[in-house]
């Protein structure tokens, strides 16, 4: 039994993340999404709104549960039997603060992580730029699924 997790802020979930989410779950026993309750960074939504969106986008996956956290990852992946921390890897310059995540993951708890590569169809895409271009009338349909988009618009709305 292979339990791996994907880590994230997920402020909100993208395509891009999705096809992580997805991939990894078609290689692995089981996926725990874990969203990071952030308390030093603002975000757009709360950490039940992020969670709230992933369970309705990853539904169709029997073997992925989605969860949040606080505090270190290698905790939460000591408390839930996490073999491995997936990531995905859009550019060169994701690189270095990668490695040097997983290597000090693993320094510190002997946890794994391993990488896959991104779509190419969304390698430039994040959460941040999504939040940006929607906020000031960007079309971001097409980036992120269809209830975040919903979310996201009603959200920027009301600000
Ligand atoms: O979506 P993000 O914000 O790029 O995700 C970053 C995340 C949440 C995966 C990373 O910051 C993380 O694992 N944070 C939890 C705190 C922690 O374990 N920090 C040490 C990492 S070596």
């Amino acid at each position: 039994m292979i339990r791996v997790v994907c880590p994230g802020s997920f402020d909100p979930v993208t395509n891009g993340h999705l096809d992580i989410i997805g991939r990894s779950a078609r290689l692995h026993d089981e996926v725990i999404v874990a969203v990071l309750r952030n308390i030093s960074k603002t975000t757009l939504f709360t950490v039940e709104e992020r969670v709230e969106m992933l369970r309705e986008v990853t539904k169709e996956h029997p073997n992925v549960r989605v969860e949040h956290f606080n505090g270190l990852i290698v905790d939460f992946c000591r408390a839930h039997d996490v073999a491995a921390i997936v990531k995905g890897l859009r550019a060169v310059s994701d690189f270095d603060y990668e490695m040097q995540m997983a290597q000090m993951n693993y320094n510190q708890a002997g946890v794994e992580t391993m990488f896959m590569t991104t779509n190419p169809l969304y390698a430039f895409l994040s959460s941040s730029l999504v939040k940006e271009f929607a906020r000031y009338g960007g079309d971001v349909a097409g980036l992120v699924p269809e209830p975040v988009l919903r979310k996201l618009t009603e959200r920027l709305a009301t600000q």
